[in-house]
């Protein structure tokens, strides 16, 4: 059985990957804009994962016999001045979910709730691959600067996510 707080620190966090899913929904839509597929494709499967990640959480909540409570999830931004402001922006966002975690995982060992504690060592090595992932994406954008051949590139390369 989960306690109080814990429920609603878990609720609070499928709201948190909900919002994620719908930020990496809206960074595909502005690369679809763009006509930037392979980017648009690579950010469609990201929010898919993070719909992956609240439904994990909302599958642990309701086999510990607790109730998922939904929320209102935020619209996100829409527009952004660059392809490296959106990946900027995703891995800001993938910092802040890390320190999200992060007090999970400590209000559980304060609680005393172990299996919670099992639960989010997944989340902690995701957290690991998704900001080094993003930063990665930072560090190349970076290199292309202003070259439309590497952008080009990137795109393609970025669009074999998935397939
Ligand atoms: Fe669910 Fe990208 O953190």
């Amino acid at each position: 059985m989960l306690n109080e707080k814990i429920q609603k620190a878990l609720n609070d966090q499928i709201n948190a990957e909900m919002y994620a899913s719908y930020l990496y929904l809206s960074m595909a839509t502005y690369f679809e804009s763009k006509n930037l597929s392979g980017f648009a494709r690579w950010m469609a499967a990201q929010a898919g994962e993070e719909n992956g990640h609240a439904m994990r959480i909302y599958k642990f909540v309701t086999e510990r016999g607790g109730r998922v409570t939904l929320q209102k999830i935020d619209a996100p931004p829409s527009d952004w001045a660059s392809p490296l402001a959106v990946f900027e922006d995703a891995y800001a966002h993938e910092r802040k979910v890390t320190g999200m975690i992060d007090k999970l995982v400590e209000m559980a060992a304060a609680e005393k709730d172990h299996a919670t504690s099992v639960m989010l060592q997944w989340f902690i090595n995701e957290q690991v691959e998704e900001e080094s992932t993003a930063d990665d994406i930072v560090q190349k954008l970076k290199m292309v600067g202003e070259s439309a051949n590497g952008l080009f590139m990137l795109d393609h390369a970025l669009g074999k996510r998935g397939q």
